[in-house]
């Protein structure tokens, strides 16, 4: 792939190895990702500096972040098409980070939603980083000038305070950096905890039954799904009703984005039938996507020669790019070139 003369619209995204891969972090992203690597310039990345926000067992967070990389290729993003790295190894974040911190407010900060979910969920490590989280966002993104940042709904806060500290940088020193937009999917966006649907499904909560993951066995997949929460209504009935019946809603979005039908198709699909039908159907359709990634990237992890060279050819290639955007900022902002 050569991002010199590529003239495809950019996109870029990441995720942080704190958890294993979950069905939200497949609908809500990778599946989506994998989707457009013909149309667009891609980057993806495992957001290691993010994760140290919290506390993590060091061996465990190296070992998640390499599985994370082997689910990537699993999922189908294939690396000679995608720029896919480990964001430590491409130190320019870590450096527009700091500089981009000087450029974003307290007050701006202090807003963000994830920060204030995040402090109440730690209380005893409420860390600088955490509150910085968001600047060091900017620059994963901005370094890379996207057209496009895909992201689930909960992340779109970021991105649009990513655009403010862009506009503020290029109003203060002229264009330095490319607008980019949140690239929020149709279904998907929010995949919810099985048992708590008022809920995000997460990778960094503690294990249950209300998340599937990527690797889990089939067996756990419908064990989860058959003790799914509906909703206690009379009706019972598969319809689709946020509002009223958000444990349904959330099961008919995770079978929308699986089989690729419609809210109404399924509806017509489970019409006359109720929950104890539908529940196993969603399961298994989810069993069926999940099989042949788990079985990949279970392969994939064995392989470390390979899982090395894709670490070192991405941090090249993502390098690369990332330099270019760095060295014209340390001008702008009066910085002496190395
Ligand atoms: P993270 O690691 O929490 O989540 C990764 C991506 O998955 C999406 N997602 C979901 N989508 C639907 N339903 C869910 N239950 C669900 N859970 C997670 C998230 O919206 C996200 O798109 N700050 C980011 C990581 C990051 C990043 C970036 C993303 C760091 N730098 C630059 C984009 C660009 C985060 O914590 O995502």
């Amino acid at each position: 792939m050569d991002n010199t003369t590529e003239k495809k619209k950019i996109m870029l995204s990441g995720i942080k190895p704190t958890g294993d891969l979950t069905l939200g972090s497949y609908l809500g992203a990778i599946k989506n990702w994998a989707e457009r690597a013909e149309q667009f310039d891609c980057y993806y990345f495992m957001a290691d500096l993010h994760a140290l926000t919290t506390r993590n067992d060091p061996a465990l967070l190296r070992r998640r972040t390499l599985e994370q990389l082997a689910q990537y290729v699993a999922c189908g993003l294939d690396p000679q098409k995608n720029t896919l790295f480990i964001q430590s190894h491409v130190p320019a974040h870590a450096e527009l980070g700091w500089i981009l911190n000087c450029y974003t407010m307290f007050g701006e900060l202090s807003r963000m939603t994830q920060f204030k979910d995040k402090s109440a969920k730690n209380a005893d490590n409420i860390n600088g980083g955490l509150f910085t989280y968001p600047s060091l966002m900017a620059a994963d993104i901005l370094l890379y000038q996207p057209d496009f940042v895909p992201v689930g709904d909960d992340q779109k806060q970021h991105v649009e305070l990513t655009r403010d500290i862009a506009n503020r940088f290029n109003n203060l020193y002229g264009e330095t950096f490319r607008m980019p937009e949140p690239f929020i999917p149709k279904v998907g966006a929010r995949v919810m905890d099985l048992l708590n649907p008022h809920s995000k499904m997460s990778k960094s909560d503690e294990v249950g039954n209300g998340r599937v993951c990527l690797m889990d066995a089939p067996e756990d997949i419908m064990r989860k799904f058959k003790r799914a929460v509906t909703d206690s209504d009379s009706e019972r009935c598969v319809r689709y009703a946020p509002e009223e019946k958000p444990g349904v809603a959330n099961l008919m979005s995770i079978y929308a984005a699986v089989t690729g039908k419609s809210f109404a198709e399924i509806e017509a699909e489970f019409e006359g039938q109720g929950y104890g039908v539908f529940k196993p159907t969603v399961g298994e359709a989810v069993v069926e996507t999940l099989r042949p990634i788990r079985e990949e990237a279970t392969r994939i992890m064995k392989d470390k020669a390979y899982l090395e060279n894709l670490c070192r050819e991405g941090a090249e290639r993502a390098s690369y790019i990332a330099n270019k955007t760095l060295r014209k900022v340390y001008k702008k902002v009066g910085l002496v070139a190395r």
